[in-house]
């Protein structure tokens, strides 16, 4: 945590593997002059993730984690987790599935954001899955991070319809967007209690 002007400020790892528009997202807020928290490191594990091109723009750390081995990768998390003392994960379309031990170590503080209202459409294609189930609403969720995949309780939702023309591209673009309000809302809820 760093004290700027009496205010604690909470350090953030976002963890992506692809084109990071909530990281993007995360940065613009956490450079606003009231937010509480500061995005001190980016990991992937995907070298070629569009996302890492905001750590050098923003000046940010980076880590590329090679998962060949999972607890080898996992060493190198937590060890820069702690060189970056680290507050907080927020996961941000990180396609990897932590482990029970790494998620013991750094319990409470580990976050995601999956797309679907959540206990429903776990796991991928979930907008793809929800047009083939008919439903008339699908949505995003913010949530901890447990040993079971998308499972940990809920910090935040919100609703998107789904109307009849939809596909599954244009209902990914609606998501995103209310992603992109909610993350930011969820972060702020969750700081109070670190
Ligand atoms: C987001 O829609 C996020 O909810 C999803 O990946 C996308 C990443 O987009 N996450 C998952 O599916 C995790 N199970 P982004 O790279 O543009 O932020």
């Amino acid at each position: 945590m760093v004290k700027l002007i009496g205010i604690k400020k909470i350090n953030i790892a976002v963890f992506i593997s692809g084109t990071g528009s909530n990281l993007k997202n995360l940065i613009s807020h956490s450079l606003r002059k009231k937010s509480r928290y500061k995005i001190c490191l980016i990991i992937s594990n995907n070298s070629k993730a569009k996302g890492l091109n905001y750590a050098k723009k923003h000046n940010i750390n980076k880590k590329i984690i090679h998962y060949e081995n999972i607890t080898n990768a996992e060493k190198t998390i937590l060890k820069e987790l702690k060189r970056n003392s680290i507050d907080l994960v927020c996961l941000a379309g990180f396609m990897k599935i932590l482990s029970a031990k790494l998620i013991k170590k750094f319990k409470g503080k580990i976050i995601n954001i999956h797309p679907s209202l959540l206990p429903k459409y776990k796991g991928l294609n979930t907008h793809q899955r929800a047009i083939e189930n008919k439903e008339k609403f699908c949505g995003c969720s913010v949530h901890y991070v447990n040993s079971k995949l998308d499972s940990g309780k809920i910090i935040l939702q919100k609703k998107v319809r789904i109307f009849k023309n939809d596909t599954a591209e244009k209902i990914k673009k609606k998501v995103l967007k209310q992603e992109h309000i909610l993350y930011p809302k969820a972060i702020s809820k969750v700081i109070v209690n670190l």
